[in-house]
């Protein structure tokens, strides 16, 4: 399944752990669900039948930030994945400059070119090992130099060249862009 549906959006959480230690992590069971309100989805599962340090900082703070994975990140990204103790500064581990939000408790990446601040809404019961968490963006941080489509809030997908997931180690870099426009509204 996981290399069929791709390429997945790579939703790289920030979270503070247990004393403000910082934590990074992606997770490809991610989503976009909503946009008024704007809500995303993020389904995080167990590591040898314990919750991962991501879901603990959740459910502690109530808050996480989303670091847009661009192809600059790729290396950072996957190098968070380690499996490491809630004890480790992942942003130290990975070579990171972090910074703070000051709309949610999470840290960010300062180098992403977008962040989306987060605040948890509902987790919802998968009757799974998986544990699903529903969160509404409540800010968005943007590199002050991306282009905008003309009229519109809408990023051009060619200055972010994002990085999806396909399955095990394989990943996309969004580069070969169409447009399609969609057919007249009846
Ligand atoms: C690109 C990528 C996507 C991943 N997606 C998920 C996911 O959706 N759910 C999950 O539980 N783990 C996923 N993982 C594994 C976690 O990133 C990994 O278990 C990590 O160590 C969890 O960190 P934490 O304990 O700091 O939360 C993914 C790993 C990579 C490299």
């Amino acid at each position: 399944m996981t290399s069929l549906i791709g390429p997945r959006p790579i939703g790289w959480l920030s979270t503070w752990g247990p004393d403000d230690v910082s934590n990074l992590a992606p997770f490809s069971y991610f989503a976009a669900l909503s946009v008024a309100p704007m809500l995303v989805g993020v389904s995080i599962g167990m590591r040898r039948e314990e919750p991962k340090d991501s879901i603990v900082n959740i459910r502690a703070r109530g808050a996480f930030c989303v670091n847009i994975v661009t192809e600059d990140l790729l290396e950072p990204m996957n190098a968070t994945s380690a499996s490491v103790g809630p004890e480790v500064d992942e942003f130290a581990l990975a070579g990171l400059v972090r910074a703070v939000s000051d709309r949610v408790d999470a840290p960010f990446v300062a180098a992403a070119a977008a962040v989306l601040e987060c605040e948890v809404r509902k987790e919802v019961d998968l009757e799974a090992p998986n544990a699903l968490v529903i969160a509404e963006v409540v800010g968005v941080r943007l590199d002050g130099s991306l282009p905008f489509e003309d009229g519109t809030m809408l990023v051009e997908p060619e200055a972010l060249r994002l990085v999806g997931r396909l399955g095990g180690s394989a990943y996309s870099i969004a580069s070969d862009i169409l447009r399609i426009p969609r057919p007249e509204e009846r």
